[in-house]
């Protein structure tokens, strides 16, 4: 029984077969607790992190765009776009900055990458092709088998999703890199040229679980 456990565990984590999602996109497209995207990744450690994604929402409510949680830190690394006006909070380790004076226009296409250093605890927002300030969040390396949610906030490890901060709108082109990679490439992502695919999250060879109604669609027929 123990061995089945660990074998559907292993299942659950590991074999998703890679899909090329080039021209496709994520649609959630209604208010709910139980539909996401869990992103599969073999990585267990982290000294850095970059993510970058490109999203579409009318909401003005408290949403996420990403979670990554550990068995010991449930905001591991969180992408959340809280209630305030104009701002975008990101949190790591479970510490947390805000990002204010962005402008987040509603029921528009926006391009945004986070990176944060465990050496040094900083982390930056870059949004339409801008940098912010960086920011202090926390030090220390990020480890143990990560959680990585499209759409829902985790409360624990995996779960304790909320209908109030969940994601109704379009997200594609996900990419997480396990280094803060240099700005010259999150520029051209931001131009929406050629990047070096992400190596914790590659869009291109993208392993992932959709639970509940999130629906691939085809870019163009959204766009
Ligand atoms: C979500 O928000 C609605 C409206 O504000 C509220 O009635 C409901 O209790 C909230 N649900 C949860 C689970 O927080």
């Amino acid at each position: 029984m123990e061995k089945l456990f660990l074998l559907m565990v292993m299942f659950a984590t590991c074999c998703a077969a890679p899909r090329d999602m080039s021209g496709k996109v994520f649609t959630f497209p209604r208010e709910s607790k139980i539909d996401l995207v869990k992103l599969l990744t073999h990585k267990q450690s982290f000294n850095a992190l970059t993510t970058c994604l490109r999203y579409q929402t009318d909401l003005s409510r408290n949403h996420v765009l990403m979670s990554l949680a550990t068995p010991t830190k449930f905001n591991a690394f969180v992408l959340f776009k809280p209630e305030l006006d104009n701002t975008m909070r990101m949190h790591a380790l479970d510490g947390v900055a805000d990002f204010k004076s962005l402008a987040i226009a509603p029921n528009t296409w926006h391009s945004m990458c986070a990176t944060w250093s465990s050496a040094t605890g900083l982390a930056q927002l870059w949004l339409d092709g801008k940098a912010t300030i960086k920011k202090f969040i926390k030090t220390g390396a990020l480890t143990g088998q990560p959680i990585s949610v499209l759409g829902q906030e985790q409360d624990t490890y995996g779960g304790g999703y909320d209908i109030n901060q969940s994601f109704i709108g379009m997200i594609t082109e996900v990419h997480m890199w396990d280094t803060v990679i240099p700005s010259t490439e999150i520029k051209r992502y931001m131009a929406e040229q050629y990047v070096t695919p992400g190596n914790v999250f590659n869009w291109r060879a993208l392993e992932f679980e959709i639970t509940g109604q999130v629906l691939v669609e085809d870019m163009r027929d959204v766009k």
